[in-house]
């Protein structure tokens, strides 16, 4: 992983988009640009006027723009923003308000004046709504309009929330909001029910009047609309296509937004390329796919017709290719997931040696290492390798309040059964019974009822450890400080992170390590659990017992690597999948609707099952063995 600029934008993109490897490294650039107006308007004793998004997205260029505050005398002073929208109705003091999203995220730690910024208020009657509406635009006209607007993009492709159907010449305004951004509020929230319907929002017309406007995207949820935009044609289906009709627009993306461009997706139909091993891996098995034609039976005529004459060319043959990339396929599958004791290594995945590893699977949530890779983690124990799992999260925010309260009734009944009265822990199991029963919506859970839920979720963990076979004082529950916030929002990863997984790993010397390698969400637990493990691995790699240490990735509940990335295919037997299915369903809390349920109606088993068999479908597909179902890696050379 580096965090290089990697390209730059193409000609015959529509919209100006630049795509980096790392999010952080892009929002810099962006908090630079933001800056550098700030101290140019400053200079000729003007204001800046910025439009500002919230939502996940804008939120490391916050941060860096308070770091510029603080450390490099960036002032705010001259600065009036206006945001562009507000859930409604919404008190401004609420946790998912806007109002309470910007102080915290940015207008807090900075010199700008309260009378400064502008939101939409959430909290007025309904029939004042379009009244403000016109003064919120007109006082942005007043001021000479927007010097900069910032924007985020829903996967549906709304900016602000402009949602499918609005019209390019839209007015600020209230919005119905799309089930799809409703669904994907439902962390901020709880549950849907309580993710309000309507929002306030900037309208289209006045955020494309903007002088400059910059859009970030990050993470493969967004990929699709991305590719719409910057490449489709200017539709009201996805309004941030509406900013081909800008002139002065830049998008900036990370590597997974960027995903389904062409110039990512199929670069060879638009500029020269290296042809190293996994870009024509990645030609062929697309090529073998889209003409639904196994990869040994692809012609000479299907490379030349399909744009792909050039690495035709360096091979000579078809046939030479095929096979190269065959054999790849091939090779990248074992049923030994350790090694294989005995065996020639040349052409697996893992050494041989030493026959019997020592092995840590990290899962983020509790639940991650059965999901993910349960039939690997069968395998590995089955095969007799010394197999540890370290649960990085307690996973706390996902237990209902229902479950907690039963939990809690259990522990109080049984008290009183035995009369284990006047007991400290009579006490608090009683207080957290009494909390739950009146919690309000927006009241965070109280310190107990937190370990409550956390408890729950490691007994489950623990239940799934003994089902796979493995001795209980081998998982490891870290419980990493970053997570323990309450809430979705969580705090940024710390050292302390960092230690106790770098402790772990140097107690147990591993020759494995499994870890979720999630990008889809650069902000989600995931991908903060990947980096804690990264830099830990980076931090001792100096040290002996790491030369023997190989990490392999695999992906959460959520998406699949693409079928050109996998180096590791676990096969698993219809048997095997059914033993994956019951040590899912350990996790009891997780069943039967979760509290972050998402778009995605389908129960965690029933998505790591079909993910499983679509990716053995694949294989097949490509001409491979048909296997029922296949779990799937990524080798990390750090
Ligand atoms: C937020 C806003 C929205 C978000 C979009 C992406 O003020 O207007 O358009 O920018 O929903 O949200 P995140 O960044 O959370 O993925």
């Amino acid at each position: 992983m580096n965090n290089l600029i990697f390209k730059e934008p193409i000609a015959y993109e529509k919209i100006p988009t630049r795509i980096f490897s790392d999010p952080k490294e892009a929002s810099i650039s962006v908090a630079r640009e933001i800056a550098e107006l700030i101290r140019s308007k400053a200079k000729e004793g003007k204001n800046c006027i910025l439009g500002l998004a919230t939502g996940s997205s804008p939120k490391t260029v916050y941060a860096e723009l308070i770091r510029m505050h603080r450390e490099e005398g960036l002032s705010f002073k001259n600065v009036i923003s206006f945001n562009l929208d507000e859930y409604y109705p919404m008190e401004q003091d609420a946790i998912q308000s806007y109002w309470r999203f910007m102080r915290e995220q940015l207008f807090d730690h900075v010199d700008i004046p309260k009378e400064n910024y502008f939101i939409p208020y959430g909290n007025i009657p309904q029939n004042q709504i379009e009244e403000f509406c016109r003064n919120y635009e007109a006082k942005i006209e007043k001021l000479g309009g927007l010097d900069f607007q910032l924007l985020g993009i829903g996967g549906n492709g709304h900016i602000g929330f402009n949602e499918p159907g609005s019209l390019i010449n839209s007015k600020t305004r209230l919005m119905m909001l799309d089930h799809s951004t409703r669904a994907a509020a439902v962390a901020d929230f709880g549950e849907l029910a309580k993710v309000p319907k309507k929002a306030i929002t900037m309208g289209v017309s006045k955020i494309l009047q903007a002088k400059r406007v910059v859009l970030l995207a990050w993470g493969e949820r967004k990929a699709g609309m991305i590719a719409d935009a910057v490449e489709g044609s200017v539709t009201e289906q996805n309004p941030s296509s509406y900013l081909q009709t800008h002139p002065n627009v830049l998008f900036v993306v990370d590597e997974s937004a960027a995903s389904d461009l062409k110039r990512i997706k199929t670069p060879w139909l638009v500029e020269d390329v290296v042809w190293d091993n996994k870009m024509t891996k990645k030609a062929v098995c697309g090529l073998s796919l889209d003409l639904k034609k196994p990869i040994l039976k692809l012609t000479n005529k299907d490379y030349n017709d399909n744009g792909l004459s050039d690495l035709l060319a360096r091979h000579g043959q078809a046939y030479e290719i095929n096979i190269e990339v065959f054999n790849q396929l091939q090779h990248s599958i074992t049923g030994w997931p350790g090694g294989k004791p005995n065996a020639d290594d040349t052409n697996r995945p893992e050494r041989a040696m030493p026959e019997k590893k020592r092995v840590i699977i990290f899962s983020p949530h509790p639940d991650d290492d059965i999901i993910s890779m349960g039939g690997t983690f069968q395998r590995l124990v089955d095969q007799g390798h010394e197999v540890h799992v370290a649960y990085q999260t307690s996973g706390n925010i996902a237990v209902s309040d229902d479950e907690a309260l039963r939990f809690i009734d259990f522990v109080v009944d049984f008290n009183d059964q035995f009369g284990i009265k006047n007991d400290d822990t009579t006490r608090i199991f009683a207080e957290a019974k009494d909390f739950l029963k009146n919690k309000k919506d927006s009241e965070l859970d109280t310190e107990q009822v937190r370990y409550v839920k956390g408890l729950i979720r490691k007994g489950e963990a623990k239940n799934t450890c003994r089902f796979v076979g493995i001795p209980v004082e081998n998982a490891h529950f870290l419980n990493m400080p970053f997570y323990e916030t309450g809430q979705v929002q969580k705090k940024p990863l710390s050292q302390q992170d960092i230690d106790v997984t770098k402790k772990l790993i140097e107690d147990i010397k591993p020759h494995q390590i499994y870890a979720a390698g999630d990008l889809a969400d650069p902000h989600g637990t995931h991908k903060v659990c990947l980096d804690a493990i990264m830099d830990a691995v980076i931090e001792l790699k100096h040290k002996n017992f790491m030369k023997d240490c190989w990490v392999w990735l695999y992906r959460g509940a959520w998406a699949e690597w693409e079928i050109h990335e996998i180096e590791m295919a676990v096969p698993m037997s219809p048997d095997q999948v059914i033993q994956k299915r019951l040590g899912i369903f350990k996790h009891q809390s997780q069943k039967d609707g979760v509290v972050f349920q998402g778009t995605d109606a389908r129960e965690f088993w029933q998505r790591a099952e079909e993910r499983n068999q679509a990716t053995a479908g694949l294989y097949n597909k490509l001409g491979l063995a048909e296997y029922e179902a296949m779990e799937a890696f990524v080798r990390w050379n750090y």
